[in-house]
C-alpha cells in the first residue's frame, strides 16, 4: 500500500544524553528551524527529568515531545517507575515502549510491552511500540518470526487501540552502528508489519523506521512504500540533521 495518506513521523530519541545546558541549546535549535520542515510530523523523546524543560521550551511549536518508558502501572508502590498520567501531565504526545535496549538491559517480555503500550494509551498518549530482530536472529534467518513474536500482543490490543499507536521497526544490529539496513531490507520487515497491521483491521497504523538514520540515507528510506518515518537517535542530539531528516 502507498502511503500517501499516512503523515511522516520523524522522533528522536534522545536516549540517556543531555544536561540543561545542551538540551535548551538543542530545543531552540528545533523550535527555530521547525517551519523548514512540510508535511511531517517532528518529535522529541526525552529522559524523564528533562519533560519539564522540554514542554517549557516547545510547547506553541510544531514539534512535540514524549518519554522513553512508562510503567504498565496506573499508580502505586514502584519506586523508581514514571506513571502514564505522569507524563500525560507534562503535555507528552508519545512515549517510547519496548525500545530494544529497555528489552535486552531490562527483561521487558513481549506482554509486558503490550501492557505499557496499553497503560499509554489510557492516558491519552501515543505509544511508539518499537520491535526489530537482533544480528544473531538475523544471521539465523528469524526475523520474520522475531517480528510476530512481538507483535502478537500487541496486535491482539484489537483495531481500536491499533488505530491509536505507531510502530517502529528497529534491527537492534543497526542501532547505534552507522550500519542501517538497506531501504530495501527495511521495506521487506516494513510489508509484513503493514500485512499484519492490515490482516489486524488497521492498515493505516504509521510504521517508522529506526536504526543509524541520518540525513544523508533518509530521503532513500522514506522512498519505500510502507516506510512512514524515523525514530532517530545520534542524529537526534543535532538540530539540523535531525531537521534534515524531517525535510526529507
Ligand atoms: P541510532 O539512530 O543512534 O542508530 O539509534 C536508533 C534508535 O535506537 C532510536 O530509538
Amino acid at each position: 500500500m502507498v502511503n500517501s495518506s499516512r503523515k511522516r513521523l520523524v522522533i528522536g530519541n534522545w536516549k540517556m544524553h543531555g544536561d540543561s545546558a545542551f538540551n535548551s541549546e538543542l530545543l531552540a535549535g528545533l523550535r527555530s528551524g521547525i517551519a523548514q520542515v512540510q508535511g511531517c510530523d517532528v518529535a522529541v523523546c526525552v529522559p524523564f527529568p528533562y519533560l519539564y524543560q522540554t514542554q517549557s521550551l516547545l510547547e506553541g511549536s510544531a514539534v512535540s515531545w514524549g518519554a522513553q518508558d512508562v510503567s504498565q502501572h496506573d499508580k502505586g508502590a514502584y519506586t523508581g517507575e514514571v506513571a502514564a498520567a505522569m507524563l500525560a501531565d507534562f503535555n507528552c504526545r508519545w512515549v517510547l515502549v519496548g525500545h530494544s535496549e529497555r528489552r535486552s538491559y531490562h527483561g521487558e517480555t513481549d506482554a509486558v510491552v503490550a501492557a505499557k503500550a496499553s497503560a499509554a494509551m489510557a492516558a491519552g498518549l501515543t505509544p511508539v511500540v518499537c520491535v526489530g530482530e537482533s544480528l544473531q536472529e538475523q544471521e539465523a534467518g528469524q526475523t520474520h518470526a522475531v517480528i510476530d513474536r512481538q507483535l502478537a500482543p500487541v496486535l491482539a490490543l484489537g483495531s481500536e487501540n491499533l488505530s491509536r499507536l505507531v510502530i517502529a521497526y528497529e534491527p537492534v544490529w543497526a542501532i547505534g552502528t552507522g550500519r542501517s539496513a538497506s531501504p530495501e531490507q527495511a521495506q521487506e520487515v516494513h510489508a509484513l508489519i503493514r500485512t499484519r497491521l492490515e490482516a489486524a483491521g488497521a492498515g493505516q497504523v504509521r510504521v517508522l523506521y529506526g536504526g543509524s538514520v541520518k540525513g544523508s540515507n533518509a530521503a532513500s528510506l522514506f522512498a519505500m512504500p510502507d516506510i512512514d518515518g524515523a525514530l532517530v537517535g545520534g542524529a537526534s542530539l543535532v538540530a539540523s540533521e535531525f531537521l534534515s531528516i524531517a525535510a526529507a
